[in-house]
């Protein structure tokens, strides 16, 4: 059986994780989350290739090209989440699987963060758990395809 690849997507100023709100948002930088969710992937014997952008032309860039080769997206669309029709377009024109995910608890904050333009075409949506939201993303998404077999 060939292995299961996920792309691990992530929107705009997730570069700057670390030093970044560590309040709101912890104090792992965007390399340390990573390798994290890959030692979790390489657990499972799951391929995971992580990517982030500031720009939302480069996220939906890969997008498209995850649909030729990944098997589902776990996806932190950063502030684009509640502004990007583009993005939920791509996701949504993938045909993948795709699991957002937010460090923070976008429901608790303030009320812009509430509306996601991006949930209503994803599998779901996972919130609020830190550095973990990523790997419950991903346990989410793996769960999914195992049960697609
Ligand atoms: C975020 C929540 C967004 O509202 C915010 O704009 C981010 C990070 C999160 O992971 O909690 O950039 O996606």
């Amino acid at each position: 059986m060939e292995k299961t690849k996920v792309l691990l997507l992530h929107g705009p100023n997730l570069n700057m994780l670390g030093t970044r709100e560590p309040e709101i948002y912890g104090r792992l930088t965007l390399g340390e989350i990573d390798r994290r969710v890959m030692a979790f992937a390489e657990e499972r014997g799951v391929e995971v290739r992580a990517f982030q952008s500031n720009s939302e032309g480069a996220l939906i860039d890969a997008i498209q090209e995850a649909a030729s080769w990944a098997d589902g997206i776990v996806f932190n669309p950063g502030a684009y989440t509640h502004t990007s029709v583009a993005l939920r377009d791509a996701v949504a024109a993938s045909g993948l699987p795709v699991v957002e995910v937010h460090l923070s608890n976008v429901h608790a904050r303030e009320e812009f963060r509430r509306e996601s333009l991006i949930a209503p075409v994803c599998l779901g949506q996972i919130s609020g758990f830190g550095w973990r939201s990523y790997i419950l993303g991903l346990e989410a998404l793996l769960g999914w395809l195992e049960d697609q077999e």
